[in-house]
């Protein structure tokens, strides 16, 4: 699909008013996407577990102007609560889709947002309130467009997320999200994300995703200046070939199930991402000590008990801890004993593979 395809050409149908809830998880990518060009199109592909217990549920309530706005007419409210200063970024999200669902401005919405994990925990919401929010807006543009498929809700609700967050395209649908042009992964696109197309051994089907919230705080570099460190970046280019290659890697490991070759790729992918970051003009380093103590703590017990577990990172100190089910007994008492001492206030989510966002 290209993205005229996502440029409605007239709506068949008219609608006064409504509401429509989403909630959309979160996801965490094996293959990093980090590095990208203007309007979200990433510098290197990248594939993701879908979450399931972290998630945004969003409602948003239509009602349509007598005529069309100047501008966007919204309230928005995070937890029951107007939110003011999360509106820019909504504002922005909007001017930047606008082309793609021009019914925005003939509508005032009431969007109502809010997350499953605690506010500032150091979890990024962007990516599943963006899944979310792009899902409601598709659900009205369904409405609109009543013949429309469920491919193709499910392709320009994941287009029109990544243009609020790049990552968010990665989190319409489950388990295994791949998004990004990949030579041979058929059917890959920059534009949005697909169902990992290829076998998936039964192993990765409920795989669990620990989260060890290390450090709670605002993050210290957001991902867009993050990802603009990669523009001049002295490894830019060996980093992209790096991803592709890694996905290249993945695809017999995803049919094989080998686990010893899976945690090769995860570990060096999160821990590329992080020697990018120390290697940017400016350098930043987003590991917190607790961070290391954990990853040094993984290492150790993989090795004693001939348990899988490995860790993933995202742009921050927290730490994923991921594991097959059939050693999720002896690793979840791993966490208990050694992990849970190195979180903020002993802070952890316990999550796992999930299968996409659901009306609600
Ligand atoms: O979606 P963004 O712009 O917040 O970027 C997310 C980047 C990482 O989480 C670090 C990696 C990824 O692929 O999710």
């Amino acid at each position: 699909m290209t993205i005229e395809d996502f440029i409605p050409t007239q709506y068949s149908h008219e609608i006064q008013q409504g509401k429509v809830t989403f909630k959309a998880p979160s996801n965490i990518a094996l293959v990093k996407y980090w590095g990208k060009k203007t309007d979200q199109i990433p510098a290197n592909p990248s594939i993701s577990f879908t979450l399931n217990a972290c998630a945004t549920t969003t409602s948003i309530t239509y009602t349509k102007l007598n005529t069309r706005g100047a501008d966007f007419s919204f309230d928005l409210f995070f937890e029951g609560k107007p939110k003011e200063d999360f509106k820019p970024k909504i504002q922005t999200f909007f001017a930047r889709i606008e082309e793609y669902v021009p019914f925005l401005k003939e509508y005032h919405l009431k969007i109502e947002t809010s997350n499953s994990f605690p506010h500032s925990s150091g979890i990024a919401s962007s990516a599943s309130g963006m899944a979310a929010l792009a899902l409601c807006l598709m659900h009205i543009e369904k409405e609109l467009c009543q013949e429309m498929n469920d491919d193709f809700f499910s392709y320009k609700a994941s287009f029109l997320a990544r243009l609020g967050s790049g990552s968010a395209c990665r989190s319409i649908e489950g388990s295994l999200i791949q998004w990004g042009y990949h030579n041979d992964i058929a059917g890959s696109s920059n534009l949005y994300g697909i169902k990992y197309p290829y076998d998936v051994h039964k192993v990765f089907h409920n795989y669990h995703d620990t989260i060890l919230l290390v450090d709670k705080g605002q993050k210290q570099v957001s991902s867009t200046i993050g990802h603009n460190l990669m523009h001049n970046h002295p490894f830019a280019e060996q980093r992209f070939g790096q991803a592709h290659e890694n996905l290249s890697k993945l695809i017999p490991v995803f049919a094989s199930g080998k686990l010893n070759d899976f945690i090769k790729i995860v570990e060096s992918e999160a821990l590329t991402l992080h020697a990018m970051m120390m290697a940017s003009t400016p350098y930043f380093i987003l590991m917190k000590p607790n961070t290391l103590q954990i990853i040094n703590k993984i290492w150790e017990f993989r090795k004693s008990s001939g348990t899988h577990l490995c860790f993933t990172l995202d742009a921050g100190a927290n730490v994923h801890v991921l594991y097959p089910e059939n050693e999720k007994a002896e690793v979840y008492q791993f966490i208990k004993d050694e992990l849970v001492a190195f979180c903020e206030n002993g802070q952890y989510i316990c999550d796992r593979i999930g299968f996409g966002a659901k009306k609600v």
